[in-house]
């Protein structure tokens, strides 16, 4: 089975893992690196790691549109339900949720989570996806934090960590956030929206490759990466 995860820009990351498309943090018609228009975006599944606007912005628009189920902490989804989104899924760090794609299980990120309108977001998460064979953790915007290493008790196939720093974890820290999780393949998330966050990607990679064991996958906005398990 092959898994396609197709970067948005910032923190906008579609699955594709046939029949099932997940969007993870929609984040599209504000997003100045993004050419994909909100109400174009399919999917059945919509992630969401924490209430920021640069996370949740589409959210709504999307899930009412194609009917996607929204798995967000259950704070998130007691607003979005206020808005008219049908189907929800209210969870909390540590909590897992088996659907149809696979196992979504909400982790820790140290973080904030208002919602735009000033609505108590809950908590920052990060999500641990079970599709198939493949692991895939999804830190969300978080700082470094040592528990990263329990998420890494089974082996992660793909990684995606924020590298912008300012709001997130910088690249020194995503460096230790490596060493820590110890994935197959790492995938930079969270940055070159704005000039507060932009990275050199390809610099960042090379420290990847001397300083981990992980391989690093620097995508364009638009493009996808492959994982066959
Ligand atoms: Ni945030
Ligand atoms: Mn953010």
């Amino acid at each position: 089975m092959s898994v396609h995860l197709t970067w948005f820009g910032h923190a906008t990351w579609q699955i594709q893992a046939p029949p099932h498309w997940i969007v993870v943090d929609p984040f599209f018609d504000e997003n100045p690196v993004c050419e994909q228009a909100a109400d174009k975006v399919e999917c059945d599944y919509i992630l969401l790691t924490h209430g920021h606007f640069d996370h949740v912005a589409d959210a709504a628009s999307i899930a009412k549109r194609t009917g996607a189920q929204v798995l967000a902490n259950y704070e998130i989804t007691n607003w979005l339900r206020k808005q008219g989104v049908a189907s929800v899924m209210g969870m909390n760090l540590g909590g897992s949720f088996r659907t149809k794609f696979g196992v979504a299980k909400m982790t820790p990120a140290l973080h904030s989570s208002m919602l735009p309108d000033g609505t108590d977001g809950g908590v920052a998460g990060g999500f641990l996806l079970e599709i198939g064979q493949s692991r895939i953790y999804f830190a969300g915007d978080t700082a470094l934090f040592s528990d990263m290493s329990l998420i890494a008790r089974k082996p992660l196939d793909v990684a995606v960590l924020p590298i912008g720093d300012l709001f997130t974890m910088g690249v020194e820290d995503s460096i230790e956030a490596i060493k820590l999780l110890k994935p197959e393949y790492v995938l930079p998330s969270h940055y070159g929206t704005w000039p507060q966050i932009a990275q050199d990607a390809e610099e960042w990679a090379r420290r990847v490759r001397a300083e981990t064991s992980a391989v690093p996958v620097v995508l364009k906005s638009g493009e996808s990466f492959r994982l066959e398990r």
